[in-house]
């Protein structure tokens, strides 16, 4: 995600500015920028890359003042025109932001016709101009004001030439902390950014605003200092051991924004507004074909069910690498979506330059904000699950297939889908970050549990139905991280092969949660016991029974069976990650594998 920084005191602020900034990098972005104010010559830089292409040839401005920001794009492309600080008509209102603001598009048409002029495509511009309308010589009653109008999520820091010497500052739903140094005060949206500088910090809460000055500062209340206990090296990864941890477990939030200002509940749809361009073309495909590899593909799997069973689109999934050389068949009435977290993994972008080719509807599932997938595709979804920093893909995967049951409900709803159906799909899915997060109090448990199986080296994955996807996907974490043999098969596939591999040493992974294919699950663990294999059951709370059937149970809250996969992942990727960690693999960086195939 985006990082900010801000700094005011009585030393120059952009060495401060800049080593701040480097402290976020591990965060990923694609773009950063500066503004730094001395009133003979205010300093504004913004560029498209990484910070050390350009370091050597940074400028010293003085001044003791200023913000910066590193992006990680959300709304609008990776270009320095969308790179923060964004500023308002006059240049006068400088501001970074963290986070989306949802009604930004009704806001931009609003102040357009008010007369103001925008110069970006980012969301955040708006703010910029929100300011400058309520702007009457005194900053934080402008940032007030503006931020009324506002629904979304934000961490803000403004500067305005025309009431300096200060920096207003204020949150919501995205984090924002205020560093308490000597003579000095700085902003952060993360510790790692002021810990070399103080350790005395006030975390902001929702709806508060602040405004630092060069000795002091305050808030609309009282708030108690606290101290920061973590090393720097840790605050990179918020305290984890690895970003594979980190990511797994930011997945409530990660969800959150996948989610957000997409669900209308009460029409039981979904606002995707980066289909819009398309709409009346996708409400006649007869079609649907998802191509995708890897992690991406097993989403795409659940997508074929959901897409299937309530949009009653027929569907079919492909991975990149195999669809470039076979000859499909192709129908002219079909869409073609094209899954990836980085948007530039080499054979789902030569799939979808064919397709282009061809003349068909393409569109993009994608995480990365401009990526190659991105830019290629007639139209596309942004999955906003954040920068992935692990190898292995766990947060983008769940936003990947909650951004499918978007698009189920998207098409669904404008073909057959009943409004009740529609509705309740929505409910359920506004549901799930607080499920996930309820799921991940479960990590102690988890971690004994790879203690406990940490000496096999094959385990069996089985799922039914949604679940299926969801045993492939578990296996495929063990293997990359634990490298650990493990085979993800369908639960009514195993008599026909696999059970011949099953013994005591070969224990199994059955997710059965309480669904329409329950019973046939049961009797799949059944036929592995009594072959004397060792079974672990990832079941719908409530369920004892399947404790006297399984040897260990992990539990997941109960939802709808098509919005199974985003709960019962969660433990997988858990149990994965601690029996890579417990064997001391390398989990963020396994061998042989990279986080961006971009080769063949
Ligand atoms: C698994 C994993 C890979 C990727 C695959 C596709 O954890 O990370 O299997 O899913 O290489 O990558 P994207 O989604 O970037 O196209």
């Amino acid at each position: 995600m985006c990082g900010i920084v801000g700094y005011i005191g009585k030393k120059p602020a952009f060495p401060i500015l800049l080593s701040g900034l480097k402290r976020l990098e591990y965060r990923g972005y694609d773009s950063f920028g500066f503004f730094v104010f001395d009133e003979e010559k205010p300093f504004l830089f913004k560029k498209v890359g990484k910070i050390s292409q350009f370091e050597q040839n940074f400028p010293n401005p003085s001044g003791e003042i200023g913000i910066a920001h590193t992006r990680w794009a959300t709304t609008g492309e990776v270009t320095e025109a969308n790179t923060h600080p964004h500023l308002d008509c006059h240049k006068e209102i400088f501001l970074v932001h963290n986070g989306i603001i949802e009604n930004y598009q009704d806001l931009k048409a609003k102040l357009i016709q008010e007369g103001h002029k925008f110069t970006s495509e980012c969301d955040t511009e708006v703010l910029c101009h929100l300011i400058e309308k309520y702007f009457e010589g005194n900053l934080e009653e402008g940032v007030r004001k503006a931020l009324r109008e506002v629904k979304g999520a934000y961490g803000i820091a403004v500067i305005s030439k025309k009431d300096p010497e200060k920096i207003v500052v204020a949150r919501l739903s995205s984090p924002l902390l205020l560093g308490i140094g000597n003579d000095e005060l700085l902003v952060a949206s993360d510790p790692s950014a002021v810990i070399t500088r103080t350790r005395q910090v006030i975390n902001l809460d929702d709806n508060e605003i602040a405004v630092l000055k060069p000795d002091n500062f305050f808030i609309l209340k009282e708030k108690p200092l606290e101290t920061i206990e973590w090393k720097i090296e840790e605050a990179e990864k918020k305290g984890y051991p690895h970003f594979m941890l980190k990511e797994i477990m930011e997945q409530p939030e990660s969800l959150e924004n996948t989610l957000k200002g997409r669900l209308l509940i009460s029409e039981g749809m979904a606002k995707l507004g980066g289909l819009e361009v398309i709409r009346d073309k996708l409400r006649k495909i007869k079609r649907l074909n998802i191509i995708a590899c890897g992690t991406a593909r097993h989403a795409a799997l659940v997508g074929e069910y959901m897409l299937e069973e309530y949009a009653n689109i027929p569907t079919e999934v492909d991975s990149g690498s195999e669809f470039r050389y076979r000859k499909p068949v192709l129908d002219k009435d079909a869409a073609f979506v094209f899954i990836s977290q980085s948007g530039e993994t080499a054979d789902t972008l030569a799939a979808l330059k064919d397709i282009k080719q061809r003349g068909l509807i393409t569109l993009g599932i994608v995480n990365v904000i401009g990526s190659s997938v991105a830019r290629e595709t007639d139209a596309g979804v942004y999955i906003r699950s954040g920068p992935e920093i692990a190898v292995a893909s766990t947060k983008a995967t769940t936003s990947q297939i909650a951004t499918l049951a978007l698009l189920t409900l998207f098409l669904g709803r404008q073909k057959e889908m009943a409004l009740v159906m529609g509705q309740r799909i929505a409910r359920e899915l506004e549901k799930t970050p607080k499920l996930v997060k309820k799921i991940l109090e479960q990590a102690p448990q988890i971690k004994k549990l790879a203690e406990k199986y940490k000496t096999f080296n094959n385990f069996m994955y089985i799922g039914r139905k949604y679940d299926y996807p969801t045993a492939r996907e578990g296996a495929h974490k063990i293997k990359e991280v634990a490298y650990v043999h493990a085979e993800g098969c369908r639960g009514g596939e195993l008599k026909h092969c696999e059970l011949a591999l099953i013994n005591e040493d070969f224990p199994t992974v059955a997710i059965c949660p309480s669904n329409s294919v329950y019973e046939k699950m049961i009797s799949n663990i059944e036929e592995i016991k009594v072959r004397n294999g060792l079974v672990i059951a990832v079941a719908t709370e409530g369920n004892e029974d399947i404790k006297k059937l399984a040897d260990d149970v992990i539990y997941i809250p109960k939802t709808l069976e098509m919005l199974t996969p985003i709960l019962a992942l969660i433990p997988l990727q858990l149990f994965a990650y601690y029996s890579g960690a417990l064997r001391g693999c390398n989990v963020d960086k396994p061998r042989n594998l990279a986080k961006s195939v971009t080769v063949e």
